[in-house]
C-alpha cells in the first residue's frame, strides 16, 4: 500500500482551518478498485471523485484504470463542503502511483481547486480565508486557480501558485518553475457616487457628516422620493478609507459568500448593503447549514441600509440589536460556536406615516393619528435605542433641486470627517458611538450650560437614561468635527435636534 498526504482547507464561519487529505492505494486482488472517501464529505466533496479520476485521464497523466483508493479528509469531525478539495485528491491520487515518477507532494503547500472535467483549474470560495489558515499554520505556498491567485496574494506572506491546469500543477510538483502569475486585475471601474449629486438636504448631509465622523446609526424619515436612497448610498464615499486589515476582513466575507469579482484581490471600497424588507432572518443575520454570513456580516466596516424599516419582519429587525451592539455575532453549531464579524454602520429610513406624506409642502396626509402611531410603534424602542441620529428628510422644493451647486463633494467631506475620527481615535481608541458609559462621562464633557440644556431636553422629551447618553455622543462628535475638546451649548442643542421620534408625531 502507498500512502500520501496532501494539505487542503475547509471553511467554517468566516475561518479557513487545513485540512489533511490522505490517500492510500492499494493494488486490487482483481479487477477494479474503487474510490472511498470518509472524514464527513458533503455531496459536492464525494463527486469530486468523478471529476478527478476524469480530470487525470483527460490531463493524460494516467491511463489505468483505478486501484482500491481510500481518501480520508481529518480532522474527520468537520464537515467538508464544496468542490475545492478536488485539486488536493487528484495530487495525492497520481503521487501515489508507483511509476509515476510525481514527488510526494510539499507539507508545506496547501491545495485548493476545483477541477474541470479536462483538467483545467476552477476558482473556489473562501481563498482569502484558507491562505490566512496556511500563512497562521506557517506554510510556504498556496496553490490556487488563476483566478483566484490575486485574492491569495492579498494575505501576504505565501509563494502563490497558480498553474492553469492539473498538468502544469504536476510540472511544479516534479521541479519546474512556477508559472508566472495573472496580470493585476484592473482597479475596480466604478467610484463612489458623490454627495454634492444630492440637491438642498443640508440638513441631512449634515447628519450624515456627524454620523460617519462618529460611526452612528441614523434614521431617515421623509416622504417617497424625498432624496434617502441617494444619501445613504452615498454614505461609504464620505468614511475613512479602509486600513489594509480591514479590507482584508471585508475581502475575506465577500469571498466565502461568492461575491468576489473573479480575478479580484483586496476590495478597497466600504460595503453598502441593501436588503429588501422580504429578506430572511438568516438571510439578513446570517446562518443556516452551513452557515454562512448574512447581510449584516456583507456590510461589515461598512453601512447597511434598510429601506421602508417598519416593513421589515419585527423578529428579524429584533435579531439585529445585539449583534449591533456587539459588533459580531456568533452561531452555534454542533457543540461549537461561529463567530460572525458584524462591525457595520445602520442607517434606516421610513415614511413619516403610512400614506407618506405627513409634512408634506404641498400633498395632503391622509393618516390618522393612530395609524400614524401604530406606524411608527412597529420600529422598538430597543433598536431604536440603538440609532443615535433620527431625523427628517423633507420633500425640497423644485428651487433646490434645481440649484446649480450641490454642496461640498464627498472628498472634501471625507476629509474631515478622517479628522475627527483621527481625533477620537487618539483620545479614547474607540469612535465616539462605540463609547462606553464610564469612557463617555471621561470624554464628552460638556459646559455648564450645555449640561443644563441637556437636563431639561431629558426632562421635556422624556428621554431615557441611554438616549441621554446617545445625545452627548453626537454632541462629543460635532465638537470633534471642529477640533473642540469642550462640548458646547450649541453642539448639545444640535444633537437633541436629531431626535425627531422622541417628539410626538
Ligand atoms: N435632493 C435630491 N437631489 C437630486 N435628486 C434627487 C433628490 N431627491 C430625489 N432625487 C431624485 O429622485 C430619485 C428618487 O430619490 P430616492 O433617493 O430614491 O428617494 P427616496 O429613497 O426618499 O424615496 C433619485 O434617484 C433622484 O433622481
Ligand atoms: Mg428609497
Amino acid at each position: 500500500m502507498r500512502l500520501v498526504t496532501v494539505l487542503a482547507a475547509g471553511i467554517e464561519g468566516v475561518d479557513g482551518y487545513l485540512v489533511t487529505v490522505e490517500v492510500a492505494r492499494a493494488e486490487p486482488a482483481s479487477g477494479e478498485g474503487r474510490v472511498t472517501m470518509v472524514g464527513l464529505p458533503d455531496a459536492a466533496v464525494r463527486e469530486s471523485v468523478q471529476r478527478v479520476t476524469t480530470a487525470i485521464f483527460a490531463s493524460g497523466l494516467h491511463h489505468r484504470p483505478h486501484d482500491a483508493i481510500t481518501v480520508n479528509l481529518a480532522p474527520a469531525d468537520r464537515r467538508k463542503e464544496g468542490p475545492a478539495f478536488d485539486l488536493a485528491c487528484a495530487i495525492g491520487f497520481l503521487a501515489t502511483i508507483a511509476d509515476n515518477e510525481l514527488p510526494p507532494p510539499p507539507r508545506d503547500a496547501l491545495f485548493l481547486a476545483e477541477l474541470a472535467l479536462d483538467g483545467t483549474l476552477r476558482p473556489v470560495r473562501g481563498v482569502v480565508a484558507a491562505a490566512a489558515a496556511a500563512r497562521a499554520a506557517g506554510l510556504r505556498a498556496i496553490v490556487v486557480a488563476p483566478a483566484n491567485a490575486h485574492e491569495a496574494a492579498a494575505v501576504g506572506g505565501l509563494q502563490v501558485v497558480a498553474p492553469a491546469d492539473l498538468a502544469g500543477c504536476c510540472r511544479w510538483l516534479r521541479g519546474a518553475p512556477a508559472p508566472p502569475l495573472p496580470p493585476p486585475p484592473p482597479p475596480l471601474p466604478e467610484r463612489e457616487p458623490c454627495l454634492s449629486e444630492v440637491r438642498g438636504q443640508e440638513h441631512a448631509k449634515r447628519a450624515l457628516l456627524i454620523a460617519a465622523a462618529g460611526a452612528h446609526n441614523v434614521l431617515m424619515l421623509g416622504p417617497p422620493g424625498s432624496g434617502k436612497t441617494m444619501l445613504a448610498r452615498r454614505l461609504p464615499g464620505i468614511l475613512p478609507a479602509l486600513t489594509d486589515d480591514e479590507a482584508l476582513e471585508v475581502t475575506r466575507i465577500h469571498s466565502i459568500a461568492g461575491l468576489l469579482p473573479a480575478g479580484c484581490g483586496l476590495l478597497r471600497q466600504r460595503p453598502f448593503r441593501a436588503p429588501h424588507h422580504g429578506v430572511s432572518g438568516p438571510g439578513l443575520i446570517g446562518g443556516g447549514n452551513p452557515p454562512r454570513p448574512g447581510e449584516l456580516s456583507l456590510a461589515h466596516h461598512g453601512v447597511l441600509f434598510l429601506d421602508e424599516l417598519p416593513e421589515y419582519a419585527r423578529s428579524t429587525l429584533e435579531s439585529l440589536r445585539q449583534p449591533l451592539e456587539d459588533g459580531h455575532l456568533t452561531i452555534a453549531r454542533a457543540g461549537h460556536r461561529l463567530r460572525f464579524p458584524a462591525r457595520c454602520m445602520l442607517v434606516a429610513a421610513m415614511n413619516p406615516c403610512p400614506c407618506g406624506y405627513l409634512g408634506h409642502p404641498t400633498r395632503r396626509c391622509t393618516c390618522g393619528a393612530d395609524e400614524i402611531h401604530r406606524y411608527r410603534a412597529r420600529i422598538s424602542g430597543p433598536l431604536l435605542d440603538r440609532i443615535d441620529l433620527h431625523l427628517e428628510v423633507p420633500a425640497q422644493k423644485p428651487e433646490a433641486l434645481q440649484a446649480a451647486q450641490g454642496g461640498e463633494s464627498s472628498a472634501v467631506l471625507r476629509q474631515r470627517v478622517q479628522e475627527a475620527r483621527a481625533r477620537m481615535l487618539r483620545r479614547q481608541g474607540v469612535p465616539n458611538a462605540l463609547l462606553e458609559a464610564g469612557a463617555l462621562r471621561r470624554h464628552a464633557q460638556p459646559s455648564a450650560e450645555a449640561l443644563r440644556l441637556l437636563a431639561q431636553a431629558v426632562d421635556e422629551l422624556g428621554l431615557s437614561a441611554r438616549a441621554h447618553d446617545r445625545v452627548l455622543k453626537v454632541a462629543r462628535s460635532i465638537a470633534d468635527l471642529d477640533a473642540r475638546p469642550t462640548i458646547s451649548i450649541d453642539d448639545v442643542s444640535e444633537a437633541i435636534g436629531y431626535r425627531v421620534l422622541d417628539r410626538p408625531a
